[in-house]
């Protein structure tokens, strides 16, 4: 082959301008910009804070020299803690047979959707993983939009209309994230049950995305799975709760009903990842075996979230910014729509446009809503991910003030400073707009 040879249409026509993760690519930049001695009040990358549990991270020393290729679907001590899990926090029962361990829950969907028949429907706000994944897989994503008024949350109606659309192909496969990213919404007993009764009469699966369901505030995270069994795929891992994310743990749980389904992604699994990483899953077997310990771990770490979230949320809407207050996670979906008309007056008219000012005026990085979050462009949404803070101090005083004593009132100010710092630079930007 000449040197000179010009490679052309290596790429499928379809996935031309198919960008990398927004999410990863902006935190990259911005790392760099810190790394370079820049004061970045970075929320716009939602990673925990907190260190990885501590018994986690001495079974994973213990555990450095496990260099075997495990069973495709995990370990089989860990997926029997994943059902002891389940069975304390959802109230499921689980096979350990039904659950596929994966490097991370994102590989899973992206498994499923590669061999899942049919069509997918996603909900607008999106996590920004799940459309790109379904273009990957050559799947057609049908959008759900919901509002602001409603907290972002789908409705039985919303998915009624959507279901009277004639190109619909006969086996749906709808994504709910929740708690949700970036909404930081979740769904109550209620609510999922309404909706369940709707996925029933139109045949539709669900993967419920529930990776943020063991950070919800009050502990009162309502599985999916609990309520429409048969046609739910759980989705999970040890990313968020856990502080796992660079440990690559993640699985699925499949209703038997849906076990061809499993059985796919498991073949899929085998030719691709072979297996999650050995000395993880161990580390991670042996950190199930104590849930008291998990319990109280994650109850510290999402009480801490909790009143981030809170401040958030309460310092923002005091200047007219329009927020739902969020229930769980890391995330709130601010509409910064109260500076519209001024920012108009400047030229500013997309959330992009919005985000690269507060940044350059700020030092403030949030990222932009619009098409990565399935959003209109000039609609001024942005995900703010309140976990720019050294979660480790703050877990150790949380630790020390103990679970039946709440928080001082100035925790956050004083254990998760930049977060706080930044939200006031923020609010400044927003009022300063206003009496410009
Ligand atoms: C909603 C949602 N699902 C899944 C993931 C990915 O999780 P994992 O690390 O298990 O691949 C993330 C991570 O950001 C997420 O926000």
């Amino acid at each position: 082959m000449s040197q000179d040879m010009e490679y052309v249409d290596l790429v499928r026509t379809d996935l031309e301008g198919y960008a990398p993760a927004s999410n990863l690519a902006f935190n990259e930049r911005i790392r760099n910009l810190i790394e370079q001695g820049g004061n970045v009040y970075h929320f716009a990358f939602g990673q925990s804070p907190f260190p990885v549990i501590q018994i986690a991270t001495e079974a994973l020393r213990e555990n450095a020299h496990q260099n075997a290729y495990l069973p495709v679907a995990g370990l089989h001590e860990l997926r029997h803690g994943i059902s002891k899990f389940h069975a304390k926090y959802d109230n499921i029962e689980v096979d350990p047979s039904d659950i596929i361990v994966g490097p991370g829950s994102k590989e899973l969907i992206f498994l499923l959707l590669q061999i899942f028949n049919g069509d997918v429907i996603v909900i607008s706000p999106s996590w920004t993983t799940y459309k790109p994944q379904t273009k990957l897989s050559c799947h057609k994503a049908y959008v759900i939009e919901t509002s602001i008024e409603n907290d972002w949350k789908i409705t039985p109606g919303l998915v009624q209309q959507l279901m009277k659309c004639n190109s619909l192909k006969k086996n749906r496969l709808l994504i709910l994230n929740n708690p949700d990213n970036p909404t930081g919404t979740s769904y109550s007993q209620t609510e999922l049950k309404a909706l369940s009764d709707v996925f029933r009469e139109h045949n539709i699966l669900v993967l419920s995305d529930e990776i943020y369901g063991r950070l919800h505030y009050n502990q009162s995270h309502v599985s999916m799975a609990k309520v429409y069994p048969e046609g739910t795929i759980l989705c999970t891992g040890l990313s968020k709760w856990a502080s796992a994310g660079g440990w690559r743990i993640g699985y699925h749980i499949y209703p038997p009903q849906l076990s061809p389904l499993k059985k796919a992604v498991q073949s899929a699994a085998s030719h691709t990842y072979s297996c999650a990483p050995a000395p993880m899953q161990y580390a991670v077997s042996k950190m199930f075996k104590d849930l008291d310990g998990c319990d109280e771990y994650m109850k510290h770490c999402s009480r801490i979230m909790g009143m981030v979230g809170m401040y958030c949320h309460r310092e923002l809407t005091s200047v007219g910014v329009n927020v739902v207050k969020p229930t769980a996670g890391y995330y709130i979906f601010p509409d910064f729509g109260v500076v519209k008309n001024k920012l108009r007056q400047r030229g500013i008219e997309t959330c992009q446009q919005m985000c690269d000012a507060i940044f350059a005026e700020t030092s403030v990085a949030l990222m932009a809503g619009g098409p990565a979050f399935l959003r209109p462009i000039e609609e001024l949404t942005t995900r703010l991910c309140y976990v720019p803070f050294d979660g480790k101090p703050a877990l150790v005083a949380s630790q020390a003030i103990g679970l039946d004593v709440g928080l001082p009132e100035n925790f956050v100010k004083e254990y998760c400073t930049p977060v706080y710092d930044g939200i006031q630079v923020l609010k400044q930007w927003v009022t300063k707009q206003l009496e410009s």
